[in-house]
């Protein structure tokens, strides 16, 4: 009888057990075959970014190696670029060098990503793939314009195929990034995907870089006189005393496409304090978004934004620029600290827009990161340069997980705006500067924070192309 009952209970036991082991078996085959869990969750629609299901992948902040110095203050135009060499300004104003080229800082999850990567099931296409991982490489079918045809959209203080410059190795590269592939860019297709919807760039002047680099993308550089012009549907006009509109519309009739800049460097609601003159400072509203922004919202289908070369004290005193918060003048000497005022209003303008985006269903939106500056042996003020015309020679793979620019990274995180994260992959290519060919050159001032186009902005509006 004992033993009988002795048996039941081994039996039991034993199946109890059984069940238990092949329940961990399961869970254990799910979880290697899905490293971020991702699919535990309901299926988010492809490519629907704004699904609430759609993880945002929490990733690792990086530390990076600080070096503090002093800014000084400039007034100049180029004063955007005045910053320590490799560097940009962390929360504290202080700088932080970025990692030099072709550095690895791998963290736990990569080695999930290899499993990933390794197999290659249906469920991996929900996986969103890091397009800021990766690596370039040589492709002779870049650029995807001539420097010389595409007039028509390239300031020439840009196309560095129109100013002096005798070497052109940096245009011929392509970014792969690791485990995905990028859809291949072609102006048909972009518009085909595009018809009836309306691409907006807010930003600086590295947003306009990219404005027009997508313009020629899309034209495959050739002359487009059917293109329309509808600056004024969206209020970009040459305001009174300006030299240029405050942003460009262009529309491609074939498919009732737009694309439009918007000039926002700071993306912070500016208010002139005393208005009819022309000298007026300007409350720069840290915690409010560009009217712009507010305005047009419900007219865009994809919204890129980027701040981030003009918050120095040059920019601010030229611009004339005084911080308030909550509608007055700002007293929190913390935030006095102008790289924790671009903080604020990173998190603020993400915040606002993250909370627009349940009313506006057509709009995918997205952050871009910083665009590195790459001034060697001083400033763009003290006689830095960026003469290296080699390739890749720092290193072509970008090896880290997360971003290099954790403000704009902190700040998407746990909302539907996306980051186009270009930091690391454009630290790189220092060679694709306009250097020493910049319009300012007979002042001893080289642009190692512009690029020269065709180049790396080219790879920004394919790594966004491939995101949309
Ligand atoms: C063109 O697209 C816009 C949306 O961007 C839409 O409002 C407009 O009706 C379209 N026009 C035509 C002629 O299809
Ligand atoms: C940036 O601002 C956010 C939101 O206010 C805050 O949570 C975060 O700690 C700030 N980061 C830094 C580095 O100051």
């Amino acid at each position: 009888m004992k033993g009988g009952n002795l048996h039941k209970l081994r039996g039991n036991k034993l199946s109890l057990s059984l069940i238990a082991l092949l329940c961990t078996t399961l869970v254990v085959w799910v979880w290697e075959k899905t490293p971020n869990l991702s699919t535990f969750l309901p299926p988010p629609e492809q490519f629907d970014i704004f699904s609430s299901a759609t993880v945002v992948p929490a990733r690792t902040p990086i530390s990076l190696s600080e070096n503090k110095i002093e800014t000084p203050s400039a007034k100049e135009d180029l004063s955007a670029i005045r910053r320590p060499v490799n560097a940009l300004p962390d929360e504290g104003g202080k700088v932080v060098v970025l990692p030099q080229t072709g550095s690895s800082m791998r963290s736990s999850s990569e080695k999930k990503d290899k499993g990933k990567e390794s197999k290659n099931m249906p469920v991996e296409k929900k996986v969103e793939c890091n397009y800021a991982k990766g690596k370039w490489v040589a492709d002779k079918r870049r650029p995807l314009y001539s420097g010389f045809g595409c007039k028509q959209w390239l300031s020439q203080m840009w196309a560095c195929r129109l100013m002096q410059r005798p070497d052109f190795a940096y245009e011929s590269f392509r970014w792969q990034p690791q485990g995905c592939n990028m859809p291949e860019f072609t102006g048909s297709e972009f518009l085909r995907r595009m018809q009836h919807k309306t691409i907006a760039l807010v930003g600086d002047s590295l947003g306009r870089q990219q404005f027009q680099s997508l313009m020629c993308m899309v034209t495959g550089g050739n002359y487009s006189p059917e293109v329309l012009d509808v600056g004024e549907e969206y209020g970009l006009v040459i305001a009174p005393g300006a030299i240029r509109p405050n942003g460009w519309a262009y529309r491609f009739p074939s498919t009732n496409t737009t694309i439009l800049f918007y000039w926002s460097a700071s993306l912070c609601e500016l208010e002139p304090l005393k208005e009819q003159d022309p000298a007026t400072h300007y409350a720069m509203h840290l915690d409010r978004p560009a009217i712009f922004l507010k305005q047009y919202l419900h007219r865009f289908d994809v919204l890129l934004l980027n701040t981030g070369h003009h918050w120095n004290r040059g920019k601010f005193t030229a611009n004339r620029w005084e911080m308030y918060v909550g509608g007055k003048p700002n007293t929190d000497r913390k935030l006095a600290r102008i790289w924790n005022a671009r903080n604020l209003t990173v998190y603020s303008v993400i915040k606002w827009l993250d909370a627009q985006l349940p009313q506006h269903r057509q709009l995918k939106a997205f952050f871009r990161t910083i665009s590195p500056r790459h001034f060697v042996n001083g400033d763009w003020n003290t006689g830095g340069s960026c003469d290296n015309t080699i390739p890749l020679a720092g290193g072509s793979e970008v090896l880290q997980d997360g971003s290099s620019d954790t403000v704009a990274e902190g700040a998407v995180r746990g909302t539907r705006v996306k980051l186009l994260d270009i930091t690391a992959l454009s630290q790189l290519r220092d060679e694709g500067h306009i250097s020493k060919y910049s319009i300012k050159a007979s002042t001893g001032v080289h642009d190692c924070l512009h690029w020269c186009l065709p180049g790396i902005p080219d790879t920004w509006n394919e790594i966004l192309y491939a995101q949309v």
